[in-house]
């Protein structure tokens, strides 16, 4: 079987006028760690009831574990466990028999079953409360449930919706050690609002907004990027174009990018240089500007944090 566990192409979905999902094409390698980061209503939720069979995208397709979720969905539901976003369990229901249950569910049973059931007891440190009902259980320890009913016919892709959300930071500090130790064999996508969250859980970071997937970086890369100065250079216009402009500064040091921002004021003329390292370029931004006989009015460094970066890539003024 090849690497790629996860591959999304396309994927669109629309909820009557409402597009959900547009076009998202991604792929998650085996072994992975992939966090689905995005403010409410961005498509995180859409993207996993597709991949895993809930609901049908209205364009696009997908492959999980190599099969297809419209040619095999069997196949597809078999090698996935799925933590839905608002987990349906069985408040009166004890432990064991809910799990019990989850396993019979996914075809286990008789000896199978009891290795089953054993197996994800261990694996999510249930063993003190099987025989509790679910209903007298703390929110930590209800996630840990629904984590081992996903985990319950040993899939090789975990889709985790919102695993950390409503937990106290002690809680969602115990369930991510379990995300990581289960993620050592598996592959896994999950998403959450926090950004603090994917930065020590996942390997990757599928940024989405509006249904649109804005970046896809390790959470290192995310935060190098965050790290990075940019210099706001503000120009007399005279009769200089902003392609003259952008030329000027882009032969500057080792900028990277040099992009036109709206002028604040007719005659002014803004543009932004972002450098490849973190270095400080307004000497020679000053230097050039003087060469090319441009007026500087205004020349600042400006830092940003991951914070900005998301709201950023994830509001329609940054996009
Ligand atoms: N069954 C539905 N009918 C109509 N619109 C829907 C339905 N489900 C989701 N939507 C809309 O699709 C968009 C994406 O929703 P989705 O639940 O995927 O977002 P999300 O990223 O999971 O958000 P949250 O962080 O709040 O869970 C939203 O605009 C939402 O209102
Ligand atoms: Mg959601």
């Amino acid at each position: 079987m090849s690497d790629v566990m996860i591959e999304a192409r396309d994927l669109t979905k629309h909820y009557g006028t409402v597009a959900a999902l547009q076009n998202a094409t991604f792929r998650v390698n085996r072994g992975e760690v992939v966090g689905f980061l995005g403010p409410n209503g961005a498509g995180k939720t859409t993207t996993m009831k597709i991949l895993t069979c809930f609901i049908a995208p209205s364009g696009g397709t997908a492959r999980v574990a190599g099969a297809d979720i419209f040619e095999d969905p069997i196949a597809v539901r078999r090698a996935i466990g799925y933590l839905p976003e608002n987990t349906p369990l069985y408040t009166e229901m004890l432990v064991l028999e809910y799990l019990e249950f989850a396993g019979k569910m996914r075809g286990l049973r008789g000896s199978e079953l009891q290795a089953g059931l054993r197996k994800v007891v261990e694996e999510t440190s249930l063993g003190d409360v099987v025989g509790k009902s679910i209903g007298e259980l703390s929110k930590g320890f209800r996630q840990r449930v629904g984590l081992a009913q996903a985990l319950i016919h040993e899939p090789p892709v975990l889709i985790l919706d919102e695993p950390m959300s409503g937990l106290d930071p002690n809680q969602a500090a115990e369930i991510r050690e379990l995300i990581r130790e289960i993620g050592r064999e598996r592959t896994v996508i999950l998403s959450t609002h926090n950004l603090a969250e994917v930065q020590v859980t996942c390997s990757r970071v599928l940024i989405i907004s509006e249904g649109r997937l804005v970046a896809d970086d390790t959470p290192d890369d995310l935060a190098a990027r965050a790290g990075k100065p940019r210099f706001v250079v503000t120009l007399r216009k005279d009769d200089h174009s902003a392609a003259d402009v952008r030329a000027v500064f882009s032969s500057v040091g080792n900028a990277q990018t040099v992009t036109e921002v709206a002028a604040s004021s007719a005659g002014e003329l803004i543009v932004e240089v972002v450098p490849k390292g973190n270095d400080d370029l307004r000497a020679d931004i000053f230097r050039a500007a003087v060469s090319a006989d441009l007026v500087l009015l205004g020349l600042e460094q400006r830092g940003e944090n991951l914070e900005d970066i998301f709201r950023q890539l994830t509001t329609k003024a940054g996009a």
